[in-house]
Formats: structure tokens, sequence, C-alpha cells
């Protein structure tokens, strides 16, 4: 295959960031848009540091149709990957609109720009979060979505839909990638997660309590009817979900039998509880995480974990780093960042 060029909007963020290394280190050329609503210009020199490549950058808003057919223009990409969007879940139920708004309008301008621009193959950050709370475990792709009581939930749910009805008539060929729980860092410690604030998910949390920035971790709810109480999650590293990227460029490139429109559960099959993670973190670095028991979180699912065969069968891709390499790598980073 000769070099492709894959256009990462949001790649200045977690995911985009990680999936800008291991694309990098592949041998595609990169074009990166955000920005930076969620994140820090200095990023993008780490991934060139890390990689010891050059990214094409630009600063700019996805949801703005102009500048966005300029980049398309100039630039030409074989692929997209469309990562940016909002993504606390809170946050949505209090700015609803603020999320639909984002989250669907950057989706149909990079649409849109694809259309004129004759490029047809994208990779969509959808989230798990759309399957809701009544399906059992492991899940699985073909699973009906739930209604959501949130707008984050919703918006991935309403793209995801607007994917599948535009595949055909627009010749694209899709795949969106259902992200079950992205933790720890790039095994370098130069890139990590970076969040604005206090951090909404647990691993910056964990690492900030680790550090003394914050002065313990609230646990919300140990009486849930898992074996220790803890709500349980399909924790995966950030560089296996990175990797799955990779995967998924490739098989829009090269394969000619997928369908145009695919949909993959991105999760390593194995759930484990919040108070395994925290036991996993102190072991293994060392450290002591102070927690309180809180409150159960409106709408927080028990347990959910991924059916990851559908990925391994077509995509050809499996997560292999363990919990251990997720939590020590994430300590790595936020040791970096201090
Ligand atoms: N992190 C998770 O746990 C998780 C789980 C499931 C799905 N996802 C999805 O994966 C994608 C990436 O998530 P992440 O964790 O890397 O989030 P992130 O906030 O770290 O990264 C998103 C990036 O997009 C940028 N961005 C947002 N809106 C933009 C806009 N209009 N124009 C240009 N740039 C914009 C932000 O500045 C940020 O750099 C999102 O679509 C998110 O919904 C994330």
């Amino acid at each position: 295959m000769d070099i492709k060029k894959v256009l990462v909007t949001g790649g200045a963020g977690f995911i985009g960031s990680h999936t800008a290394v291991e694309l990098l280190n592949t041998g595609f050329e990169l074009v990166v848009i955000d920005n930076f609503s969620n994140s820090e210009p200095w990023i993008i020199k780490q991934i060139e540091s890390i990689t010891q490549k050059k990214i094409s950058f630009y600063q700019a808003d996805v949801t703005n149709q102009l500048s966005i057919q300029d980049i398309f223009n100039k630039e030409k990409p074989d692929v997209v990957i469309h990562f940016a969007a909002y993504k606390s879940v809170g946050e949505s139920v209090t700015k609803p609109l603020m999320y639909f708004q984002n989250n669907i309008d950057s989706l149909m301008v990079i649409l849109s720009c694809m259309s004129q621009s004759n490029c047809k193959k994208l990779v969509f950050s959808s989230s798990c979060t759309i399957y809701g709370n009544n399906h059992p475990n492991p899940l699985i792709e073909d699973y009906a979505f739930s209604d959501l009581p949130h707008a984050y939930g919703s918006s991935k749910q309403i793209c995801e839909t607007i994917l599948q009805k535009t595949t055909i008539a627009n010749q694209f060929n899709i795949i969106s990638l259902r992200y079950f729980n992205p933790i720890g860092a790039h095994p370098s410690g130069l890139l990590g997660e970076l969040p604005k604030g206090t951090p909404n998910n647990i691993m910056p949390y964990i690492t900030q309590v680790a550090i003394g920035k914050l002065p313990f971790l609230t646990i919300f709810g140990n009486d849930y009817p898992t074996p220790d109480g803890t709500c349980i999650r399909d924790y995966i590293h950030i560089s296996d979900l990175a990797e799955a990227h990779v995967f998924s460029c490739k098989r829009l490139l090269t394969s000619n039998i997928a369908p145009p429109y695919e949909v993959f559960n991105l999760g390593t099959g194995t759930g484990v509880s919040v108070l395994e993670l925290i036991n996993h973190f102190e072991t293994e670095n060392n450290v002591k995480i102070p927690y309180k028991i809180g409150l159960r979180r409106p709408g927080d699912a028990v347990c959910t974990y991924a059916n990851p065969e559908k990925s391994k069968k077509n995509l050809k891709w499996e997560a292999k780093r363990s919990i251990k390499e997720m939590v020590k790598d994430g300590w790595r980073w936020q040791l970096f960042i201090k």
C-alpha cells in the first residue's frame, strides 16, 4: 500500500493524540485539526517528539464548514477519523444544546466536506454508552440503542444513525468504533489524558489523588449487586484503543469485502470493579489512594463489558495490554505532568 493520508479531528485530545502516534508509527501521513477546547497545543509537540515525525496541524473548529472545507481542499485526505466532540456525560445533562450542537454539527460538516472532496472513508468515535443499562453482558454490537437520559449518549446515537443512513447513498465506507473505558497513557510517559479542571474520568482522578492534587477519591456507591459492591467497567489501555484505529484505516483502505457501514466494540471483554482498579493502582505503583464511599450516581450502569469477538474476527484487532500496564502507564504520565 502506498503512503496514505489520514485527517484526524480532535487529534490533540486523549484518544486522538495516542491514535496520532500509532498512525505515524505505522507510516501514515497525518493531518490534525483541533480547536483546543479540551486540550493543549503542546500535545502536538509531544506526538512529534515521540514519533520523530511531522504533523500537518490546523487550529480550527470542526463545526466551521468554510475553514474545514479549505483544509480538505488543500490536504485531500484518503481517510478521516472524527474524534472531535464534547464528552462529559454530566455536563451534557446541564448543557444539552451545547452537546447536540458540537457533536452533531461537527459530524455533518465532516460528511459534507468528505462528500465534496470525494473522500469516502471515515472512522467515527462512538461509545458503549449507546447501549444504556438494559442489556445483559457481554454487550454485543447487535443490541438496540436504549433511551438515554443524557445528551452525550443521545448525540452519539444520533451520529451513528446519520452514518448508517448516509453511507450507501453517498458511497461512503464507514466504521463506528464503540469505545468502552480507555485509561492509561503512552508507555513513554510523554503523552496521556489531560483533563481541564476536576477530572470526570476515574483514572486521572486516581492519579491526581495519588500525587496529592486532590484529597481523596469518592466511590459512587458500594452497594451494587457486584462481588465487592462497586460498579464494573471494561477498562482498556489507551494504546490498544489507538491501535484499533490503525486497523480500521487499513480495513477501509484495503478491504473490498467489508460492508459499507460497520460497528465494532473496543473493549477487552473483562470487567474490573472500581475497588479492583484502585487495588491494582496501589499495588503496582506502591502508592495509597484514600477514598470515601459516596452515594450512587443516578444513571450509572452497574456493570458493562464488551463482547470483543466481532472486532477480533473482522477487524483482526484485540486488546493486548494488561490492567497492570494501564495503572503503571497512567501513573508515569501523572509524574511527568505533576
Ligand atoms: N474518553 C472516553 O472515555 C471516551 C469513551 C467513549 C467515546 N469517546 C469519544 O471519543 C472521542 C475522543 O474522546 P477523548 O477522550 O479523546 O476526548 P478529548 O476531549 O480528550 O478530545 C477531543 C478533542 O476534540 C477537540 N474538539 C472538541 N470539539 C471540537 C471542535 N468543534 N472543533 C475542533 N476540535 C474540537 C478538543 O479540543 C479535544 O482536543 C470523542 O468523540 C468522545 O466522545 C471517548
